[in-house]
């Protein structure tokens, strides 16, 4: 391998800055020549490149967001696009490639599989956890420590007021956001899209609330029923109570990235290039049980679950 080139694609993440230093620095050392691809499929079709190199990334570790910037590609869908795009790769002399995203990212990659015979890696990066083929992806640590920052903030006023709070939380089909976040904060309700059972719990609750302190619920923006039916559900349950609505939205996306995301961004990284070195291609770079774990790109966009024991906890500490 002479020379790789990488892009951020999809939801950008806190810690893809980081994973990014870390391709530098593997390359470096192997003597490997860097490219930076901009806003992702997008700048792969475009030639759309950048000189990187270690030096320039080694402070912008604990910077969220990507400088590679990123997009979400309508025309890297169409084959025609692909094709583009691969004859871009090999007219730049390129001859490995890493890529960072989330799910769409990667069925992109399968699709670019078919006709692409450079060796690619990919690296799970975004705040949604709902990759398979490793227990956390980057930037999901980052993403739930903002959502219970913000979350303790509105107990505060929930508490002044003796209100019920319903809020939103990130995570697109996954609730791992909200589970993560309205456990730790102490939640009295947390709805996910792969449960249907936290709605009865929920009503069963509100039915006896008395408004005598605060009562909050996290929903993840995925579930079934979203943040406005819910509050229309407790009203019709209980009119007493005196409800507001709060979306954290896009805050959960941005922010320095925590120690842990900077950490797997790193090892992740190095571990991308070291695999391309290896001949390995095609396959996604994860972390299970602390080692780490390859899967191919067909496995990677599979259904994800949460795991039972989570679902477990769900059930105890919402009693
Ligand atoms: O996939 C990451 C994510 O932040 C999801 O949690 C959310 O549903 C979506 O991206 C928002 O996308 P956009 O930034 O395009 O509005």
């Amino acid at each position: 391998i002479k020379h790789i080139a990488v892009f951020t694609s999809g939801g950008d993440s806190p810690g893809m800055n980081a994973a990014l230093y870390a391709i530098a620095k593997a390359a470096e050392k192997n003597s490997i020549k860097l490219t930076g691809i901009k806003k992702g499929y997008e700048g792969l079709i475009d030639g759309d490149f950048i000189n990187l190199e270690a030096h320039q990334l080694q402070k912008l570790t604990q910077k969220g967001g990507t400088i590679l910037k990123t997009a979400r590609s309508k025309r890297f869908m169409e084959l025609e696009g692909r094709k583009k795009a691969l004859k871009t790769l090999k007219e730049n002399n390129i001859d490995a490639l890493i890529a960072i995203g989330g799910d769409g990212t990667f069925r992109g990659l399968l699709a670019f599989s078919e006709i692409c015979d450079i060796p690619v890696i990919g690296i799970p990066g975004t705040i949604d956890n709902d990759i398979c083929g490793t227990d956390f992806t980057l930037g999901f640590d980052s993403a739930v420590n903002t959502a219970i920052e913000n979350i303790d903030k509105i107990r505060d006023t929930a508490e002044s007021h003796n209100r019920v709070f319903i809020v939103e939380v990130m995570g697109r089909d996954s609730g791992y956001i909200a589970i993560y976040s309205g456990l730790v904060v102490g939640a009295d309700a947390i709805l996910i899209p792969e449960s249907a059972q936290d709605y009865i719990q929920l009503l069963n609750k509100i039915k006896n609330y008395e408004s005598e302190e605060a009562f909050i619920v996290v929903v993840s923006e995925g579930d079934e029923l979203g943040a406005e039916l819910v509050a229309t559900k407790i009203k019709e349950m209980n009119s007493d109570v005196e409800l507001r609505i709060t979306r954290i939205g896009h805050v959960q996306r941005g922010g320095n990235p925590t120690a842990l995301d900077r950490m797997l961004g790193i090892r992740f990284g190095v571990a991308a290039v070291e695999a391309l070195i290896q001949s390995k291609k095609n396959v996604m770079v994860g972390i299970v049980k602390n080692q780490l774990h390859f899967t191919p790109f067909e496995e990677v966009i599979k259904q994800h679950q949460i795991n039972n024991e989570l679902k477990q906890l769900l059930v105890l500490f919402e009693k």
